[in-house]
């Protein structure tokens, strides 16, 4: 199995890669953003609860999200070749519950994929998707405390794997497929 993390900053192109590897790869995509942006729109107990975080840039508590994705696991179907998690783990805790739960499952983490992207350019970035998104976290001032909140909860995610050994840094500017092509050399290693 080939379960990716992929990590970075708000805009550095989780998403976007995420759908061109899962393409190349046949994963399941998990992105805790996505699930939890579901949530609100279907206006669900918890997704009231979570946009009272998201729509400030401020992550939403472990034990909520903890729960999503230990659910979304164990739904997987038995021959899923994959798993890549977009925006999860974003704390060092959520970061050993995956670990814990993994092993649980008799499956592992294969490698922490790092997004490297200026911060100019992230804020360029989410406010050209702000136009048009429709997402309540795509505005100046959300979208600094989001990287602000990256900064100091969520960039130890990256020791932990270091740790691990199963780390990698890719450059994440240049255009979408240039970026696609260094993730692919990378895990084809
Ligand atoms: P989440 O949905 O994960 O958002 P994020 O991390 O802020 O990242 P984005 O989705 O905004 O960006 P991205 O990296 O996916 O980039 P994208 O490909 O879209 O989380 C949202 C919120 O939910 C959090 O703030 C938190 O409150 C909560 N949450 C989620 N998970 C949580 C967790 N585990 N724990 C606690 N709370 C959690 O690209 C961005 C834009 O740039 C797009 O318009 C794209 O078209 C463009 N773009 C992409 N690549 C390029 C390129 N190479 N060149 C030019 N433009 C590009
Ligand atoms: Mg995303």
């Amino acid at each position: 199995m080939l379960n990716i993390i992929i990590f970075g900053a708000p805009g550095c192109g989780k998403g976007t890669q995420s759908k061109l590897i899962i393409k190349k790869f046949g994963l399941k995509h998990f992105s805790t953003g996505e699930l939890l942006r579901k949530e609100i729109e279907e206006k669900t107990e918890l997704g009231v609860e979570a946009d009272k975080y998201i729509s400030k840039g401020n992550l939403v508590p472990d034990e909520m999200i903890i729960n999503v994705i230990i659910n979304a696991i164990q739904k997987l179907d038995a021959n899923c070749k994959g798993i890549i998690f977009d925006g999860y783990p974003r704390t060092v805790k959520q970061a050993e519950e995956l670990e814990k739960l993994m092993y649980k499952l008799g499956k592992s983490t294969t490698i922490l994929i790092d997004l490297k992207v200026p911060k100019r350019e992230l804020i360029n970035r989410l406010l050209i998707r702000g136009k048009t998104s429709g997402r309540s976290d795509d505005n100046l001032e959300t979208i600094k405390k989001r990287l602000d909140v990256y900064e100091t909860k969520t960039t130890p995610v990256n020791e932990f794997y270091q740790s691990l050994n199963k780390y990698a840094a890719i450059d994440g500017l240049g255009t979408v497929e240039e970026v696609f092509g260094r993730i692919e050399a990378k895990l084809n290693e």
